[in-house]
C-alpha cells in the first residue's frame, strides 16, 4: 500500500538529559532517529518528512542530508511539529506519523497499520493493553481512585491516517492546540480510530534509563568474524604492527604499510558483517593504497559496521613471529587499536606467539597475524 511518513524529531529531550537531544544520541551503532527513518524506508515509504529543530538541522547536517528525507523545521510542541510536517508533505493517500524517540519500529507494525487503513479505517494506532493496576492520584501521590483497567490501552506510534482526513483535522484545530497524539487530534475532529496490536519494542525513549532497557529488549545477534594475514620480511629498519612502529633489522613487504595485525583485524570485522575481504575494499592493484597507513582500512571497517547498525564489542589479535619481540609493545598496540575502534581498553586483546622455529614464521621469512572480532549486529 502506498504511504508517506512524518517523523517528529524536534523535541529537546529534557527528561532524558544527556546534553544532546535523545533522537540524535547513538543507539546500537547509529543515531536514534535513523532507526525509524531506515524502518520506514525499508517498508517502502514514498516520502519521509523529518521535522527537526532548526539548531539541530545545523548541528547534524551530514546526518540528515545524507538520508533521502525532506527536513523541515519543527515547532514548540509535538502538535506544532506534526503540523509543520503535514504542511511539507507532498501528495499522499496514507500518512504514518511517528516519534523519532521510538527507534524500535519494525515492518510488522507498519504492515498491521496499513492493513487497518486498507480495511477502511480512517485512523489507526498500535497499542498495548495496560497490565498494571491503574490509579488516579493527586500531586502528592495520594491515591484518589482506582481506574478500571479493562479496555484501557497504551497507544504508541506510528499512527496511520488517511492523508486528507488528518490534514483536514489539523486545519480545523486551533494553531496553538496541543494534543497528546494525532489520534486524539483526529478524534477531536470527529474521526473514528481503531487500534492494532502494538509492540513493546516500540517503547518511547523518555528517561535516561530507557536507552538500556530498549537496548536489552531489542537484543542483538552476535556475529563473529575471523581474519588472517601474512607478510614477507625484506629490507628495512622497522615494522608497523597494530599501528605501532617497532625498530627491527628487517621490514615487512606489502603494498600498504604491511600491518598484518590490523589487516587481519579488518578482515575479521568484514567477516562478521559478511562484507567480503580487505582486498575487495582496497585492491592491491590500486596505486592509491601504495604505502597507505592501515589505519585508513581499519577506520573504513569501523564505518561499515556503524552503517550496518552493528557494534564492535570485542576484538582479539594474535601476532605470530619469532622477532621482533612483541611483549614490550603489546600494551601500546592495544591502546592504538582501542583508540581507532572507539572501544574501552578491556575490549581489545593483543597477543603474540612463536611457532617454535617451525614454518615460515619460524624461519623468519615472514610474519603472520590472526584476529577474531565479535560484533552485536541488528537482527
Ligand atoms: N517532538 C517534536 N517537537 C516538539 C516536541 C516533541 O517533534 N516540540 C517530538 C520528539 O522529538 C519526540 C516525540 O515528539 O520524537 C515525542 O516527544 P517526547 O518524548 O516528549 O520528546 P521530547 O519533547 O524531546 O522530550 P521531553 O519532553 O523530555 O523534553
Ligand atoms: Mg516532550
Amino acid at each position: 500500500m502506498d504511504f508517506s511518513a512524518i517523523v517528529v524529531a524536534a523535541g529537546r529531550g529534557e527528561r532524558a538529559g544527556g546534553g544532546v537531544p535523545k533522537q540524535f544520541r547513538p543507539f546500537r551503532g547509529r543515531p536514534v532517529l535513523l532507526w525509524s527513518v531506515a524502518a520506514l524506508a525499508e517498508a517502502g515509504a514514498r516520502e519521509i518528512v523529518v521535522t527537526a529543530a532548526a539548531e539541530d538541522i545545523d548541528a547534524w547536517p551530514g546526518l540528515l542530508t545524507n538520508q533521502s528525507v525532506k527536513i523541515v523545521a519543527g515547532g514548540a510542541t509535538r502538535t506544532a511539529s506534526v503540523r509543520a510536517g503535514l504542511d511539507a508533505l507532498g501528495e499522499a493517500d496514507v500518512v504514518l506519523i511517528h516519534d523519532a524517540a521510538r527507534p524500535g519500529l519494525n515492518g510488522e507494525v507498519i504492515a498491521r497499520l496499513l492493513e487497518a487503513i486498507q480495511n477502511g479505517a480512517a485512523a489507526a494506532a498500535p497499542a498495548l493493553p495496560a497490565a498494571d493496576a491503574l490509579y488516579r492520584t493527586d500531586a502528592a501521590g495520594r491515591v484518589l481512585a482506582s481506574v478500571e483497567r479493562a479496555g484501557v490501552q497504551r497507544a504508541q506510534t506510528p499512527q496511520a491516517f488517511r492523508a486528507d482526513l488528518i490534514k483536514r483535522a489539523y486545519a480545523q484545530a486551533p494553531m496553538d492546540a496541543v494534543f497528546a497524539d494525532d489520534i486524539a487530534l483526529a478524534r477531536a475532529a470527529g474521526a473514528e480510530a481503531v487500534l492494532v496490536a502494538g509492540d513493546e519494542r516500540l517503547m518511547k525513549l523518555t528517561y535516561k534509563e530507557d536507552f538500556a532497557v530498549l537496548e536489552r529488549m531489542l537484543g542483538g545477534r552476535a556475529c563473529v568474524g575471523s581474519g588472517f594475514d601474512a607478510h614477507r620480511f625484506g629490507e628495512g629498519d622497522h615494522v608497523t604492527l597494530c599501528g605501532v612502529r617497532i625498530a627491527h633489522d628487517k621490514g615487512l613487504q606489502g603494498h600498504s604499510d604491511a600491518d598484518a595485525g590490523w589487516h587481519a583485524l579488518v578482515d575479521a570485522i568484514l567477516g562478521a558483517l559478511g562484507r567480503g575481504d580487505i582486498g575487495a575494499h582496497f585492491p592491491p592493484s590500486d596505486p592509491q593504497w601504495k604505502g597507505a597507513a592501515s589505519e585508513t582500512f581499519l577506520r573504513h571497517a569501523v564505518h561499515l559496521a556503524a552503517e550496518a547498525g552493528a557494534q564492535i564489542q570485542h576484538v582479539d589479535i594474535t601476532l605470530i613471529c619469532e622477532r621482533p619481540k612483541i611483549g614490550p609493545h603489546r600494551e601500546a598496540m592495544r591502546v592504538r587499536t582501542a583508540e581507532v575502534l572507539g572501544l574501552p581498553l578491556d575490549h581489545v586483546s593483543v597477543k603474540a606467539t612463536t611457532t617454535e622455529r617451525m614454518g615460515f614464521t619460524g624461519r623468519e621469512e615472514g610474519l603472520a597475524a590472526q584476529a577474531i572480532a565479535t560484533l552485536d549486529c541488528p537482527r
